[in-house]
């Protein structure tokens, strides 16, 4: 690197850093419209009282980490808890709201938080599974009603949207994101954040959201959960950051701490973090929470000797709340009398939690998400049911299918088999709060026989376990598939093999489940394999002998039905990949939007980027998705071949429904910066638009671009667009190669 480059980036690292720290101490927390009211408060407080605000213990109605017993009852009539987890229904809400609101001295209310992750009661697709979805309103209107279940619960407050981004699917958590990239996760975000919050956080349905895990807790070395992470400060600004910035931008009240370091810092002790980035330059206003025992954690990092270096750390770089750890209630006092920390510290603190609670109305009325009636009236309507049903058809992403699907209804006979064919425990999948995941949920034969009747012969038969090497179940499946029209083969993991501290080195179909496939396979040429997983699987082997494959995630509290409904054509299937599926685990990190390199894969050329052992490509790449129908792209154009950084260039393509069936297609537009100051990804998604096309319908798609969409953080790290050639591709995958070219002058 030449000199005057090298004295480049350091002068613009320092400016960087002096100017983020710099606006991090001339920015105070936002004015509250409740700031006299808030600042009256803590005049009236006690240095105990203020501490016990920062405080939030776990109840015991989940378990969301490890156990910390605590009397918290006692705890709470003490005035040292500001924030709950884990508590719920409106009677319990009620009673604990009563402990803080009766028995302390200044009957400051509690806030209630809880895991509502993709519903409350009315349980949803896992995230994962609803951002393939690709529509965002369906998207925002699931957390809005699932904020409408929760508040009538008691609850004000959900540890939610996760929105971090995610390119390991070894690593169990990707169930609960949005996938791999940051353009399209930053859209889902903010959707998320609008559906809990949406305009008014003082209404009894909205509650306040919280954006995690701030930050990129999805990137952990080798995919093993809660392991460090370790990225380029141009990775880090360029993938994993916009997401969280997009749910500041959008309003979320509450950030909670990540479990990893970055850049050797712990993010629940990390000052750059949370001072300068997300309140310095972001200008979040809201509280930052730790995760669950963060701040002890602080120790086994190796960052403090003991529980109170920990909460001095901690509380000196920006928390506000301290979950489970106890430490700022047993530590702050002394460290205040030590003066390691500062009273106005303590106070800021406060003053961002008091802010919340004064918007959520509590002091108005402190039990107003506590009514019992409401509850009754609110809670998994038909309305908000039918709406899941919905969701759950939406998010399923057609892999394959040579001419299988959809069933006839008109069949004499079906088979239904695998391991989560009847399954109600996991088709709510992972992180599903108070959702009822032993009875309630409609499994894949009931959702069938729903459809069916009585009118079709059903058979079933499990085969196997969901990770069995035990063959005992083969041969009554085997008969069942021999005897049956068509055949649904429902194979996957089960609930608990994704999700938080479930990461997996090999992510195979478990235990002998291809090998039932082989077999049922050769039974009946007329199967469909129905996926559910909470994360890509390598099913390279699936790919090469079943006749169809859909992919149905954890489809939710409808699941059942709501499969059935696509299987027999009662909906066609317009899910998108938002993760890729590696061929084999060896390939990952796999993604779309990877970069050229120097050597960038030529089949007649031996020295060039490759694997002698499988190709570069994924089995399946980011945005594919399949439909009954097909759709064909035709007439891509640019309104202008050169354009300023001030103008808007109108991308224009027809999209034509050339099948037999009606059906909706996500239509994605990637660009591409062919020369930059480093160097760029092949593709980049950079808009989307879902059609429904009746079949032979056609349409004019037109979208729009603008110098926001070509920018990126540059040599010097600052962010912006650069003159130059750009591509343009339009197409139904990450794969597509119908592209069109403009100049930025
Ligand atoms: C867990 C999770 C976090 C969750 C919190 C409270 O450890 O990491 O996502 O919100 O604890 O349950």
């Amino acid at each position: 690197m030449k000199r005057i480059d090298f004295a480049i980036i350091f002068m613009a690292t320092i400016m960087y850093f002096f100017t983020g720290c710099q606006d991090a101490n001339k920015k105070k927390t936002v004015k509250s419209g409740y700031d006299k009211e808030i600042r009256e408060l803590i005049s009236k407080m006690t240095l105990d009282e203020k501490i016990g605000q920062l405080n939030m213990l776990s109840g015991d109605w989940s378990v969301t980490g490890p156990v910390v017993r605590t009397d918290f009852k006692e705890d709470i009539k003490a005035g040292k808890v500001g924030t709950m987890l884990n508590a719920y229904t409106a009677k319990h809400a009620r009673k604990l709201m009563q402990l803080s609101v009766d028995s302390t001295r200044l009957g400051i209310p509690l806030l209630l938080g809880y895991d509502v992750i993709h519903g409350h009661r009315t349980i949803f697709p896992i995230p994962l599974g609803e951002s393939c979805t690709w529509d965002l309103d369906l998207i925002e209107k699931a957390a809005q009603i699932a904020a409408e279940e929760a508040s009538a619960e008691g609850i004000h407050w959900t540890f939610a949207p996760m929105v971090d981004i995610a390119r390991d699917p070894r690593w169990g958590r990707v169930m609960e994101g949005a996938g791999e990239d940051p353009w399209l996760g930053s859209q889902i975000a903010k959707a998320r954040v609008n559906g809990f919050q949406g305009e008014d956080l003082s209404l009894n349905n909205t509650i306040l959201a919280c954006v995690k895990h701030v930050a990129a807790y999805g990137a952990p070395i080798a995919g093993r959960d809660y392991n460090t992470v370790d990225l380029s400060e141009r990775t880090l600004f360029e993938t994993y950051l916009p997401p969280y910035r997009a749910a500041v931008e959008a309003g979320v009240g509450t950030a909670m701490t990540a479990f990893n370091e970055i850049n050797g810092i712990p993010c629940t002790s990390n000052h750059w973090l949370w001072e300068d980035l997300l309140r310095g330059q972001w200008g979040f206003d809201g509280f930052v929470l730790t995760d669950y025992t963060a701040i002890l954690e602080l120790i086994k990092h190796g960052v403090a000797n003991d529980l109170y270096d920990a909460s001095v750390l901690a509380i000196n770089a920006g928390v506000d709340v301290d979950m489970v750890s106890q430490g700022f209630i047993n530590h702050l006092k002394k460290a205040i009398e030590n003066g390691e920390v500062s009273e106005e510290r303590i106070n800021q603190s406060v003053y961002r939690i008091l802010k919340a609670k004064f918007e959520l109305g509590l002091f108005d009325d402190p039990y107003r998400y506590c009514d019992t009636v409401r509850e009754k009236d609110v809670v998994m309507t038909k309305e908000k049911v039918e709406f899941a049903r919905k969701a759950g058809r939406d998010a399923c992403v057609l892999l394959k299918n040579n001419n299988v699907l959809p069933f006839s209804k008109n069949i004499k006979s079906i088979a239904v088999i695998g391991p989560l064919a009847d399954t109600k425990e996991d088709m709510i999948g992972a992180w599903t709060a108070a959702g009822d995941r032993y009875t309630r949920p409609v499994t894949l034969l009931e959702g069938i026989k729903n459809k069916l009747g009585t009118s079709v012969k059903i058979r079933y038969a499990k085969g196997t376990d969901y990770n069995s090497w035990s063959k005992d179940g083969f041969r009554e499946a085997v008969k069942a598939a021999k005897k049956a029209d068509v055949v649904i083969l429902a194979l996957g993991e089960n609930w608990q093999m994704s999700s938080e501290a479930q990461s997996r080195s090999m992510i195979d179909l478990p235990g002998n489940q291809n090998e039932l496939a082989d077999a049922i396979i050769k039974a009946n040429m007329n199967t469909a394999i129905i996926l559910m997983n909470g994360r890509p699987l390598t099913i390279q082997h699936l790919d090469d002998i079943a006749p169809a494959i859909l992919e149905t995630w954890y489809a939710g509290t409808e699941g059942g039905n709501a499969i059935a409904d696509v299987i027999f054509g009662d909906y066609n299937p317009s899910g998108k990949l938002t993760i890729t599926f590696p061929r084999n685990v060896g390939q990952i990190p796999i993604f779309y939007s990877h970069k050229n390199t120097g050597r960038p894969f030529n089949p007649s050329d031996h020295y060039t980027s490759k694997y002698i052992d499988v190709p570069n490509s994924p089995l399946y790449p980011f945005g594919y998705g399949l439909s009954y129908t097909t759709f064909q792209y035709e007439q891509l154009s640019v309104d202008k071949t050169e354009i300023s950084k001030q103008d808007t260039l109108r991308v224009n393509v027809v999209l034509t429904n050339t099948g037999n069936y009606d059906g909706a297609e996500v239509a994605q537009l990637y660009i591409r910066d062919l020369v930059g100051s480093v160097t760029r990804p092949v593709k980049e998604l950079r808009g989307f638009q879902k059609i429904f096309l009746k079949k032979g319908a056609t349409k004019k798609l037109t979208f729009l671009l603008t110098d926001k969409d070509f920018s990126f953080y540059r040599k010097n790290m600052t962010y912006g667009s650069e003159p130059g050639h750009f591509e343009i591709f339009v197409g139904g995958s990450s794969a597509t190669m119908y592209k069109s070219s403009f100049i930025l002058k």
